[in-house]
């Protein structure tokens, strides 16, 4: 329906408390503080309980953004859970935290388009809600990333954490909301980034065990130059569909938070000043489609996006998938 515009009703997010410092991991492995932070960024990650699952991250973060809402759960119609790491194969997780949020009235499923989830989550709860089929949405960037973690390889184990950002989405008025929205994928590169096992490919067996294949895999330089470059033309391309004059009307990015070299290297080829990205790489690692989530429900929260900035959402990840929209808030 052209004219309906969607956007933010409440943003909320949930970290776990226990904190894992580079110090922590010298302990581990054979690494650095000095090494991860200049090649990363990050200083430390949080880890979640052996009992918490991606479900219980979800339902703290989705309480707090159905509470900024001023919505109580029964008023969700959607939930749609971005997540690469759901509590199990089946039932889809975002069922799970309908349970446990008691939102007894909302259509449930979720998504799998790791970093790039969130973003793609937005972009379906856009439609749905632009075709007048909800009213609102719950949409939720969730990962317990540390449960496929493999730690004993130091090329993965420093970079991931756990988290989860939510936001509630709906109709708004004036010129406010979702201005663009571009997503794309390059599924010739989708073995640079997997979990081998546990799916139809490679059932569970002793054999998947012993071999570690349960664990996430990663070819880290391949991605990170795939990245600079589908994170820059995302950018632009969003931009572009939204009508901005230049890249300089950008006031705030949040991006997916896989690298600050990555971010910094994107901000100056679209030519956004490095001051304008929002950075919480250092305290929190990578969360997958927990990153960008919290990235922005924490943005709002402390006041670096104001009412009336132009932000842009920017991610990439495994498939390759990539998404980038633009909001005026
Ligand atoms: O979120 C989805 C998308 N993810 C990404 O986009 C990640 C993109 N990739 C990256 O961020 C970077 O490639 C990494 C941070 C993963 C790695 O940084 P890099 O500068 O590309 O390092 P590298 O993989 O080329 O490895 C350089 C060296 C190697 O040693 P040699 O072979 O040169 O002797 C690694 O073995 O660094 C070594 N190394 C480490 N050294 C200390 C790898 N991991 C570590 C470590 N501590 N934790």
């Amino acid at each position: 329906m052209e004219g309906v515009r969607v956007g933010f009703l409440g943003v909320g997010y949930f970290v776990p408390p226990k904190i894992l410092s580079n110090a922590d991991l010298e302990k581990m492995v054979d690494t650095s503080d000095a090494w991860i932070t200049t090649r990363t960024g990050i200083k430390e990650r949080r880890i979640a309980a052996d009992n918490v699952a991606t479900s219980d991250l979800a339902k703290e973060a989705a309480l707090a953004a159905i509470k900024d809402a001023d919505l109580t759960p029964l008023d969700i119609e959607l939930i749609i859970i971005a997540t690469i790491t759901p509590d199990m194969q089946f039932p889809s997780t975002a069922c799970i935290v309908q349970d446990k949020i008691g939102a007894k009235k909302a259509a449930c499923f979720d998504i799998s388009a790791a970093c790039a989830g969130y973003l793609y989550a937005i972009a379906i709860a856009e439609q749905f809600i632009k075709a007048g089929i909800y009213k609102n949405a719950l949409v939720v960037g969730a990962e317990k990333l540390t449960a496929i973690t493999d730690w004993s390889d130091r090329n993965t184990c420093v970079l991931f954490g756990d988290g989860a950002g939510a936001s509630v989405m709906g109709k708004v008025e004036g010129d406010k909301g979702i201005l663009s929205v571009y997503l794309g994928a390059d599924g010739t590169q989708h073995d640079i980034l997997k979990l081998p096992a546990g799916g139809s490919r490679l059932p569970a067996s002793h054999k998947t065990v012993d071999e570690r294949l349960h664990y996430l895999k990663m070819s880290g330089s391949e991605l990170f130059k795939h990245a600079v470059k589908i994170m820059t033309e995302a950018g632009e391309r969003a931009a572009k569909i939204a009508g901005l004059n230049s890249p300089q009307e950008i006031d705030c990015v949040i991006p997916h938070q896989a690298n600050v070299r990555i971010l910094n290297a994107v901000a100056k080829k679209i030519g956004i000043a490095e001051e304008k990205i929002y950075f919480n790489i250092e305290r929190y690692g990578n969360m997958s489609s927990a990153s960008t989530a919290v990235a922005l429900a924490e943005a709002v929260i402390a006041k670096r996006v104001k009412k009336g900035d132009i932000i842009l959402l920017d991610a990439f990840g495994s498939g390759l998938v990539w998404g980038a929209i633009i909001i005026k808030w």
